[in-house]
């Protein structure tokens, strides 16, 4: 049979997705599929809402959560089954959010807690579940316990909340140990005291403006547990908890004079692992302690009825240890760093994928599968660069400069194998849009303290902003229609707070909607198959075509069988071939099928896949009788 491109089976029937009605939240997304025991995030897809970048409400220039609440009919148009929202939380935005002074109450540049409960209330009307951003290893240096922390004596309980230690050096001049910061510079800054003389040193993984708590300390864990109630208690679906993997440090601070790095750091794939003599080589990384932190919340959790869940942001290596955050009674999901970083090259997604499927499976954990996020190059740049493994810390216009028709189009074919596998998916706002990173962003716009803190250093990073330029809604409007709301105001929006780069006009929503080929219906399209097909709680087999030394993933995900629950009508098998071609030559395709997508619509070329591209292959078995 010829396979037409982007033509789903029309055997399935009609799901919310078509008829437009959502599914109500006392029925899990697995229970319309079958599943009733499987709690919704097992094989949920999660879009990554950065705030102060999604869509401005007000017309100030800065995202807020009632631009949130205004995108709610896209993100289900899109067909997502849940939103993780980056910190909306009071904070000096030193971090962009990542540095929290109140963590009940939202920053006025985002709106009000009011507005927070009706974007709860909106998303679970149409059908989305809402997961909120943690930030538990450190909190500004606005928040109040370190106002009265600094206020406070040493060896004082208000300082014991966080890492105070005297300096050395014969008068207390040099740092208590040689700790960086991950953002640059050292880890320790020099606290001064009432009287102006110069005092104790505290911690800081990250900014100055983000002292470390301290979680040997029990009123450290009270707080978290009464924070968590707090938003379980509105209604959120789960926690993102940042930095999961940072908050127990070694005893007594010894010495490292290494540096961490964000995310990549999870992309260390070593042949040999001695997992029983495994010892973290970071003092301040992935300590056995962090565990018990997350037994407490887990059994916080098991308290409320709606399923709540808790992801880890752990940047971990080997991959084992990632899933020792996952093991049972403990957090639920931890993002797959080891498939981000592999890039598109067909050995390492390959190795990433195996080596995440054994290890779940040891803990008895699903995967998660993730392409970017608001700390890394988006994947379209990253895979337009001549080595599309390549991992940037950033991208600026003295740099190489991507080519993003081309790392669209891996991209493309990246996300098939992406929402192909089974588990949970996360993708960040704009991958359905196809947006690449604001390479050629000049330096006077950039916040990320990264850039600032390592800028007059021998290793200057670039940062993070090119990643976090505001999304294009409307390509004829001002900011590319950022400010949603003001088509119908009459006053001129407020420029975004960075700028956009021209190609995000011809990227804009309102020029992929609806519209046949685009890179958001392709992401609609393969959304509303994994969820008919139920691909994320498929079963998982390497099919005859994969060949990775030849740059080819293949992979079946087979799903169906038995009886419907409801009607007890038998369910036919359905079988999905995921095939992507990362290598350099045309390959052979499959001949036995009912229906396809093309990553592209010439991504099939005398009925070979082209390179670059990616197809899913559709077959139905007659249901058992
Ligand atoms: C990880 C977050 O994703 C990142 O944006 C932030 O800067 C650090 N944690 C510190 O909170």
């Amino acid at each position: 049979m010829t396979p037409a491109p982007h033509h789903a089976p029309s055997s399935v029937p009609p799901t919310a997705a078509h008829t437009g009605q959502p599914a109500p939240l006392s029925t899990p997304p697995s229970e319309a599929r079958n599943r009733p025991s499987n709690p919704w995030w097992v094989d949920a897809v999660i879009y990554q809402v950065y705030p102060r970048s999604f869509a401005d409400g007000n017309s100030d220039g800065m995202g807020d959560l009632p631009g949130v609440i205004a995108q709610v009919p896209y993100l289900q148009r899109l067909g997502v089954d849940a939103l993780w929202l980056s910190p909306f939380y009071v904070s000096p935005q030193h971090d962009a959010g990542y540095d929290v002074a109140d963590y009940r109450n939202v920053d006025p540049r985002f709106g009000t807690l009011a507005d927070a409960d009706e974007l709860i209330s909106t998303a679970h009307d149409a059908g989305l579940r809402i997961i909120v951003d943690l930030v538990p290893n450190h909190t500004s240096w606005d928040h109040e316990w370190f106002v009265e922390a600094l206020a406070a004596e040493p060896g004082s309980p208000a300082r014991n909340r966080y890492v105070f230690r005297p300096g050395t050096g014969d008068n207390g001049e040099l740092p208590p140990n040689d700790w960086s910061s991950i953002f640059g510079g050292p880890a320790w800054t020099r606290t001064e005291n009432p009287d102006g003389t110069p005092g104790e040193w505290y911690l800081h993984l990250f900014d100055t403006s983000q002292p470390d708590l301290n979680w040997e300390n029990p009123e450290v864990h009270a707080e978290f547990e009464s924070i968590l109630r707090f938003w379980l208690d509105r209604g959120v679906d789960g926690f993102r908890v940042d930095v999961a993997h940072g908050m127990i440090k070694a005893e007594g601070l010894p010495p490292y004079a290494g540096f961490a790095n964000m995310v990549k750091d999870a992309g260390d794939l070593p042949e040999f692992i001695d997992r029983e003599n495994f010892v973290p080589p970071t003092p301040y990384f992935d300590q056995d302690g962090v565990h018990e932190i997350y037994r407490e919340w887990n059994r916080v959790l098991a308290e409320y009825d709606h399923e709540p869940c808790l992801v880890a942001e752990a940047w971990v290596a080997p991959v084992f240890r990632l899933f020792r955050y996952v093991r049972a009674g403990e957090m639920h999901q931890a993002f797959n760093f080891a498939f981000l970083v592999s890039g598109f090259d067909a050995q390492r997604v390959t190795d990433a994928i195996q080596e995440s499927l054994d290890e779940a499976a040891v803990v008895g954990a699903t995967n998660t599968w993730v392409l970017s996020n608001h700390d890394t190059v988006r994947h379209v740049s990253r895979f337009g660069l001549a080595d599309p493994t390549s991992y940037p810390e950033g991208i600026a216009a003295e740099d190489e400069q991507p080519d993003h028709v081309l790392g669209r189009r891996r991209a493309r074919a990246a996300a098939m194998v992406e929402l192909g596998l089974p588990g949970s998916a996360y993708l960040y706002q704009g991958d359905e849009l196809g947006l690449p990173d604001h390479t050629t962003l000049a330096d006077e716009h950039r916040e990320d303290p990264t850039f600032h803190r390592t800028r007059n250093t021998e290793a200057p990073e670039t940062g993070r902003d090119g990643c976090r330029v505001p999304m294009p809604w409307r390509a004829e409007a001002p900011g590319y229609g950022f400010a949603v709301g003001a088509a119908e105001a009459s006053a001129t929006p407020a420029d975004p707070w960075l700028p956009q780069p021209e190609e995000y006009r011809a990227l804009a929503a309102d020029q992929q909607v609806d519209v046949a080929g685009s890179t958001f219906e392709l992401y609609r399209e393969l959304l509303t198959i994994r969820g008919e097909l139920d691909l994320g709680t498929g079963a998982f087999e390497w099919s005859r075509f994969h060949d990775p030394a030849q740059g080819i993933v293949s992979f079946t995900v087979t799903t169906g069988g038995g009886k419907h629950l409801g009607s007890g009508e038998p369910i036919p098998t359905q079988t999905v071939l995921v095939l992507a071609n990362m290598g350099a030559s045309p390959t052979a395709i499959p001949e036995e099928y009912t229906a396809a997508v093309f990553s592209d619509d010439d991504a099939l070329v005398n009925q070979q896949l082209a390179p670059d591209s990616a197809a899913w292959f559709m077959k139905q078995s007659a249901p058992e009788a």
